[in-house]
């Protein structure tokens, strides 16, 4: 074997791994869980459609840029922006990555306890007799407003992530997902096709990709541009994070346009599950918020034989899918302490794993648990707060920074080493400096009028 083909293959490896490990934080409770919840909200297909387009225009162009970033400087989103322009106010970006990272953590960790809580049920039999509507709305809610039984299982998923990042990501944890999201996968689209295959599905299949386009209005698009940031992980850091393990050689490319993909099509064949169950079986619905699919997915499994493993093996795939995310978010503000502060990483991991279970309790007794975190809807407010407009906003800097600080010359410099053509070029250049930072502004503008209205 000559160097060439030893370098091919080297880099070829890399590459899976890097998109098995981005599409692992991309992939989780965003796809499965918020996804069909943002569509039953807000109109169905028409929310599908935008969602769509902001991720083709928009998640794809700020995920190129996150990459771009984090390759060039190899360090975390704060070191990197002080890498390209020392003391600068743009490190800003960085920080408030950071701070969105820790809150993302706090309330996404109640959801993934929800995912293990789910897990025990089911494999405890929980679901075995009959299944109606009214027996999942009624043990979802029980579940979620028992405080005890919620702060536990929020406890043990914020312990095992930061146990796993203590350890560093490089581990056990590549090693898991590579199994273990293929896996999710199949199960996922299986599930997809028992779902449709359910008389009078075709109703919620309608609702789901038939398109009303005059239900669109600002509310729709501002949350379908918000979860594609959510479901993509960008707007924090993540992928400048991600992307400074990649090596020189790595189509950056293609690597965004395979995580995109990916990630798209889990959320899409997630709805595929949620909408034909929900109309076929009517008593749940569309609109019913953070429970939509707790109360759906085991009504699917009484509808197949072997129903208790399958729902045992999706509640654990979807902890696993959610694992592989709170890794993620917990990585970057970890990366700080550790590169900039000197913190040693077992201690930067435990400190903030304990600062985002303290932030995270009012979510998890925000279902039911505390009538006054309950009215006011903490885990909601939270994830608008910092799911939507924090992300929204991060990346709005990012493509400022990009395109008017750094320079798009010299960004695509960067893309060259690994993809000598970039036949994407004059698009990503137009996009990042015009496209997004225009669409950003005008949605975020667009949330005065929402909350004034
Ligand atoms: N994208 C993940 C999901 O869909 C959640 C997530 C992980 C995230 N890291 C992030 C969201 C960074 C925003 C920013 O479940």
């Amino acid at each position: 074997m000559d160097t060439k083909d030893i370098q091919e293959r080297g880099s070829w490896g890399s590459k899976i791994a890097f998109i098995l490990a981005a599409s692992g934080s991309a992939i989780g409770l965003g796809n499965i869980w918020r996804f069909p919840m943002m569509v039953g909200k807000n109109g169905g297909a028409v929310f599908v459609f935008v969602y769509i387009l902001a991720v083709i225009l928009i998640g794809f162009t700020v995920m190129l840029a996150e990459l771009i970033i984090g390759r060039h400087a190899q360090k975390n989103p704060v070191g990197a922006i002080e890498h390209i322009k020392p003391r600068s106010p743009w490190k800003f970006i960085g920080y408030l990555g950071i701070l969105t990272g820790v809150c993302i953590l706090s309330y996404y960790s109640v959801v993934a306890g929800w995912a293990v809580g789910y897990l025990v049920k089911t494999a405890s039999g929980v679901f075995s007799g009959e299944v109606t509507s009214q027996l999942t709305e009624r043990i979802f809610t029980e579940f979620s407003s028992n405080p005890f039984e919620v702060l536990l299982f929020f406890l043990i998923i914020i312990v095992i992530t930061t146990f796993i990042i203590s350890k560093g990501v490089k581990g056990g944890i590549e090693r898991w997902t590579k199994v273990l999201m293929p896996l999710l996968f199949i199960l996922i689209f299986f599930l997809a096709i028992r779902a449709l295959a359910l008389p009078g599905s075709s109703k919620g299949l309608s609702f789901y990709l038939k398109p009303d386009f005059s239900k669109l209005n600002g509310t729709i698009i501002l949350f379908a541009l918000g979860q594609a940031f959510f479901s993509l992980s960008l707007g924090m850091g993540t992928m400048i994070t991600y992307g400074s393990y990649l090596p020189k050689s790595d189509n950056l490319v293609s690597s965004a346009g395979w995580v995109c993909f990916a990630d798209t099509l889990i959320a899409i064949l997630a709805g595929i599950i949620i909408f034909p169950t929900l109309f076929a079986i009517p008593g749940i619905a569309p609109t019913a918020g953070s429970g939509l699919v707790f109360k759906v997915f085991p009504l699917i499994f009484s509808q197949i034989p072997g129903g208790f493993i399958f729902g045992s093996l999706f509640f654990l795939l979807l902890s696993v899918a959610a694992l592989t995310s709170t890794i993620s978010l917990l990585e970057v503000p970890v990366a700080y302490f550790v590169d900039e502060r000197n913190w040693s990483r077992k201690k930067a991991a435990w400190m903030i794993g304990f600062l985002s279970f303290v932030l995270g309790v009012p979510s998890a007794l925000s279902s039911g648990g505390v009538k006054f975190f309950t009215k006011i809807d903490f885990q909601n407010a939270m994830d608008f707060i910092f799911g939507n407009v924090s992300l929204a906003f991060g990346a709005l800097l990012i493509c400022f920074f990009l395109g008017y600080i750094w320079g798009v010359r010299k960004a695509v410099q960067e893309v060259l080493s690994g993809n000598p053509r970039f036949k994407l070029k004059p698009l990503w250049a137009f996009s990042i400096k015009f496209l997004t930072p225009v669409a950003i502004i005008i949605i975020l503008i667009f949330i005065k009028t929402i909350f004034s209205g």
